[in-house]
């Protein structure tokens, strides 16, 4: 969307969303309010990522709270919400007899794209998810990361204000990688984009702010200097020999370990207090923030 003078800054806002799986939190209380920008959520394999995406998209109720975008209840804007969104499930499905290009054809009629618009915007979508060589090629005989860039592709049919993208760079190549946080992050100038990971690289990369989840719950939020700048001190590095390097990892969360040319090991800490004698303090990543709040 084009912001003019005057006009509000679009708003998704979550009010004490909460959903339960068998009397098991797998979102609880989440507030948190999205604007223009990439927001990345964070968080381990069950951490509820999925659940909290598919409430903002209305493909699931919330158990308690509300979710509402510009101040109106998603829940009662019915195709009007449905018209300004793109969604990449985790898993999604395709008619494998379709070539790429008949798939988008048939997904920019369900997503009423008026038909003197499609061309053009199937057209651009394949130029921008470097689609075009695989344009007539049935979507059974793709790879997994060519699939899931077709998936990708579908979510941009309808131009949407809200992009919401369920692990996208799963299965992707790493030149295949780079080539989509770069479109990603042109893509957050002008929209309101959410999308889940757990490679904390691809996150740290693109995402203007970031919510990590653990066990349902809000366990931290922020720009990734923010997040990163709430666990100063306590991050160390230490140079050791094998044997020490081994007591420490049993001793310590350690977030990583180096072999040094010299048979020594550079070890990384998470510790509120020096942990060993020669260990200095380093500066915290994303990788130590997260690790930080998956073992506390
Ligand atoms: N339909 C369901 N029925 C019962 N439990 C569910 C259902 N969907 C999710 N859960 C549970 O809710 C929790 C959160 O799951 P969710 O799929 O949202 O996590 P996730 O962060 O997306 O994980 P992953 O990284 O594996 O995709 C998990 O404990 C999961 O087992
Ligand atoms: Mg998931």
């Amino acid at each position: 969307m084009d912001l003019r003078k005057g006009e509000k800054m679009p708003e998704l806002r979550l009010e004490h969303v909460r959903k339960c799986y068998k009397g098991l939190p797998a979102a609880a209380e989440i507030e948190y309010v999205f604007h223009t920008g990439v927001y990345g959520l964070l968080g381990a394999n069950g951490a509820g990522k999925t659940t909290l995406l598919r409430m903002i998209v209305g493909v699931l109720q919330p158990d308690f709270g509300r979710i509402l975008y510009n101040q109106q209840e998603i829940s009662q804007m019915g195709g009007e919400y449905r018209r300004i969104l793109g969604y990449l499930p985790q898993e999604f499905g395709y008619y494998p007899n379709f070539t790429v290009y008949r798939y988008l054809k048939y997904l920019a009629e369900l997503k009423a794209v008026p038909p003197e618009l499609a061309e053009e915007r199937i057209e651009e979508t394949l130029e921008k998810m470097n689609l075009q060589s695989v344009k007539k090629q049935r979507m059974k005989n793709l790879s997994g990361g060519m699939i899931r860039r077709v998936g990708i592709a579908q979510t941009l049919l309808n131009n949407p204000d809200i992009l919401v993208l369920d692990e996208p760079t799963a299965g992707l190549d790493p030149r295949e990688r780079i080539r989509f946080r770069n479109l990603i992050s042109g893509l957050g100038r002008e929209r309101t984009v959410i999308l889940s990971s757990h490679i904390v690289s691809d996150i740290e990369f693109f995402a203007d702010e970031l919510l990590i989840l653990k066990a349902g719950k809000q366990a931290d939020s922020g720009s990734v200097g923010q997040i990163c700048d709430k666990i100063k001190g306590k991050v160390w590095e230490s140079l050791e020999s094998l044997e020490s390097a081994r007591r420490l990892n049993q001793e310590f969360v350690v977030s990583s370990m180096k072999n040094m040319e010299d048979r020594n090991v550079r070890v990384r800490i998470l510790s509120d207090g020096k942990p060993a004698e020669h260990a200095v303090l380093a500066e915290p990543r994303l990788e130590d923030a997260f690790l930080y709040h998956m073992t506390r």
